[in-house]
């Protein structure tokens, strides 16, 4: 029995899901969800983002499971760094896993390239680079005004996502292949950092492993034009967010990328990556396929790698079948819930 800490979140976030644990149900593991109300609404009826209670709880589970974060009538970035940025850090998620794999069925905005060609994994640091809050104002408001927001690199942290790497490259058995994703020629500092961290950790301890490079904007150009290079990624915080949407839609877009906030010794939490959709909100159009995604990726961190090979081959069945026009919200042919049941059923029968 997996004690999950469920938060849908804000606008489709609820909606998808539903959809998510009634595909996780179907699976047979047992589970025992507690529901938590963080987000949009939340903070504006109370003033709170998160209490300072939060963290502690959400320690005390299995897996986090999140629907979206981000509400039209609040400032940007009150609940992205109040919520999900601080439970990233908080529970120290230092890894950011985005698979990026196109399914046969799904459409490919890529001329000439199929589910054979595009199937790689992104390893984005998730708690340091940009995203510290390191920087702020000076002379605010003013002609002279200054701000900064410090790019900040542990070599710890550089190290710790680069091992996380070379170790996924190892397992997923199919090119032994790590790219080291970023800057180097222009960030001489933080990515000489990476880069050493990289290069050192991958000859001592992982020299079976190839190493690669690709500086980020050349990256943007390989997925497009050469995503069969690729195999796992390693990528600090920033640029990972950038180069992870570009991927989101080389696999056929929002409504199935789905991304998971890893600490291997702790507690991870799982999303859909697209966001909250809030001109969607109770329409029930809204695409719950990454909310799956990210349930079955849930489900291989908890060790379940049986049935989340299952909520796989349904989503594969469900796209092959043609039952799904498209992966966009309101034109699935389907509803949300359809969705949902479709592929359920498929996970029971499987
Ligand atoms: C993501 C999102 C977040 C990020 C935002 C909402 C803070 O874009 O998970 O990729 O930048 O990490
Ligand atoms: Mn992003």
């Amino acid at each position: 029995m997996y004690k999950i800490a469920v938060l849908p979140g804000d606008g489709t976030g609820p909606e998808v899901v539903r959809e998510g644990i009634k595909v996780l149900e179907a699976t047979g593991v047992e589970f025992d969800p507690t529901y938590f109300d963080f987000g949009g609404d939340r903070y504006l009826r109370t003033g709170e983002t998160l209490p300072d209670s939060a963290s502690a709880e959400l320690r005390q589970f299995d897996a986090i499971y999140l629907g979206a974060i981000g509400h039209p009538e609040v400032a940007p970035g009150v609940l992205e760094k109040g919520i999900l940025l601080r439970l990233r850090f908080e529970l120290d998620q230092y890894i950011n896993l985005r698979p990026v794999k196109l399914y046969p069925g799904v459409d490919c905005p890529l001329k000439d390239k199929g589910p054979e060609h595009i199937d790689f994994v992104v390893v984005r640091e998730n708690t340091e680079g940009l995203y510290t809050g390191m920087g702020g104002f000076q002379y605010k408001g003013t002609p002279q005004e200054v701000s900064t927001q410090v790019h900040c690199t542990t070599r710890f942290g550089a190290e710790r996502a680069v091992r996380f790497a070379f170790g996924l490259a190892r397992k997923r058995k199919k090119m032994n292949q790590l790219h080291l994703v970023a800057k180097t020629n222009v960030l001489t500092f933080v990515h000489d950092t990476w880069w050493r961290a990289f290069n050192e950790v991958g000859a001592k301890d992982y020299p079976d492993v190839k190493r690669e490079y690709a500086h980020v904007d050349a990256a943007c150009m390989w997925f497009v034009k050469n995503p069969e290079w690729f195999d796992v990624i390693v990528v600090e915080n920033m640029f990972g967010d950038i180069i992870t949407d570009l991927g989101a839609m080389i696999q056929g877009g929002m409504g199935i990328a789905a991304g998971g906030n890893i600490n291997p010794q702790g507690v991870s939490m799982f999303e859909p990556i697209g966001g909250s959709a809030p001109k969607y909100t109770g329409q029930n159009v809204i695409n719950p396929l990454a909310a799956i995604c990210a349930g079955q990726m849930m489900l291989a961190q908890l060790g379940e790698e049986q049935a989340a090979d299952r909520i796989e081959a349904a989503v594969i069945r469900a796209l092959s079948s043609g039952k799904i026009e498209s992966l966009s919200a309101g034109r699935m042919g389907l509803s949300t819930t359809e969705v949902g049941d479709l592929i359920a059923g498929y996970v029971a029968e499987g």
